[in-house]
């Protein structure tokens, strides 16, 4: 299903160097299993969590909502990166138009939204584990005022859906309005949710068959927990980041070649980079188009200052594909174009630019995969969450809190109250 290339970093890091970090990482591997029941640590259990019970509901809430025009996600960070990745992986299902909201605090792009979807048949699912997050909370007031003089209270109980923690302010309104609700448990932390009902109903109202999902990230789950550097490539790759950190390459560019995993990259930086950076350390993710980015960032990453590694991952087929057409105009000089797929293009290009930059200064990391599927997207989703926590005790960070976050939303919250 999935193969992982080392090839164009053994220049880089030594057989030597991964045999010595082989105790830290299998030391990892014991801290996460040994306490797999702790307080952080439930995103190791979702593949295996959806109960029939959960499942009846979130395809219950879908089949409805898939009826309406416009599904609006509200939330931030972990609450809605993981969605949002899945909904543009697999743009081309039909069904309502997906809105984010709640992502920034922008009246511009909130007034954009309210605009675009006023005459529409609207539901809205907010998403926030702590129900105390403002962005969130000032998108889903200005959308409910609006949405309060089109309803009734009794419609607007279907049309409002929260998926919040076990306690907090949205819980005990969704209770006393008599919302639908949706449980975050204890253990399921933002950036490690999207396997939980905080990602799992927005892939249900696009259309997204959620026990692939599940059944992907299980497959990973198996995959990523033998206990050994060397057969276990999730644990290789984690150690190799680490390496490679090691030898200043402070930034791991994540490349892709299809427009839709942008926002798979998106989710990716917000793992990584809430996770690791903190005492100062860390490896910064990045996300990068390609080809798009060859032609403006593509010169900076092959000749310029070498403080960077990249993990690409290479989807081989589209869903869609076009074969060039013959024309009726000249292009001898283009002959070899003719009859060739677009697929088959990207393909060169990928082959293309890893030669150039492997053969340059840059390490690579190829992740390639036949197909983008929910099964694959979920085996690696999984896989790079367990990558990434075990990078974290490799860089000896904790991997599941963010107190630098913390510091501005409490910051901001003290400064609003003294304007009050
Ligand atoms: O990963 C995290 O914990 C954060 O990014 C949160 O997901 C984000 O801050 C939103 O928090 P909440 O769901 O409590 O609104």
């Amino acid at each position: 299903m999935l193969k992982i290339d080392f090839t164009f970093v053994k220049d880089y890091v030594s057989a030597k160097d991964l045999l010595l970090l082989e105790d830290k990482v299998l030391q990892a591997h014991d801290f996460l299993h040994a306490t797999e029941d702790s307080k952080f640590l439930g995103w190791l259990k979702l593949p295996f969590a959806l109960t029939d019970e959960i499942e009846a509901k979130i395809n219950f809430v879908a089949n409805f909502v898939r009826k309406a025009d416009v599904f609006v996600v509200i939330g931030v960070g972990g609450s809605y990166l993981g969605a949002k990745a899945f909904i543009e992986s697999f743009d081309f299902l039909k069904s309502p138009k997906i809105y984010f909201l709640g992502t920034n605090l922008d009246p511009t792009y909130i007034h954009k939204i309210i605009a675009e979807i006023k005459d529409k048949d609207i539901f809205v699912n907010i998403v926030s584990k702590s129900g105390t997050t403002l962005e969130p909370l000032v998108s889903f007031l200005l959308l409910y005022d609006f949405m309060r003089k089109r309803y009734t209270k009794e419609e607007l109980k279907e049309r409002i859906i929260v998926t919040t923690g076990k306690k907090g302010f949205l819980r005990d309104l969704a209770l006393k309005e008599g919302f639908v609700l949706f449980d975050i448990e204890e253990d399921v932390l933002g950036r490690y949710s999207v396997l939980s009902s905080v990602g799992l109903l927005p892939m249900a109202v696009k259309g997204i068959d959620i026990k692939e999902v599940l059944k992907g990230a299980r497959d990973a789950s198996l995959f990523c927990r033998k206990k050994s550097i060397e057969e276990n490539l999730c644990y290789k790759y984690a150690a190799l980041r680490n390496l490679l950190y090691k030898k200043g390459k402070f930034v791991e560019f994540f490349v892709f070649y299809k427009e839709c995993l942008i926002y798979f990259g998106k989710w990716l930086e917000q793992l990584f980079a809430e996770s690791q950076g903190k005492k100062f350390k860390g490896i910064l993710p990045v996300t990068t188009l390609f080809t798009t980015d060859l032609h403006s960032l593509g010169q900076y990453l092959q000749e310029g200052k070498q403080m960077f590694f990249e993990t690409v991952i290479f989807i081989k087929k589209s869903v869609v594909n076009f074969t060039i057409p013959k024309v009726d105009f000249d292009i001898s000089a283009f002959n070899y174009l003719e009859g060739k797929d677009v697929d088959v293009l990207n393909n060169y290009a990928y082959l293309s630019t890893l030669y150039a930059h492997s053969t340059s200064l840059v390490p690579n990391i190829v992740l390639s995969v036949e197909e983008l599927t929910p099964y694959t997207l979920g085996w690696l989703t999984f896989f790079f969450q367990k990558a990434c926590a075990i990078s974290c005790y490799l860089l000896d960070v904790n991997p599941f809190d963010q107190p630098g976050v913390e510091k501005y939303k409490k910051k901001m919250r003290s400064y609003l109250k003294q304007v009050e």
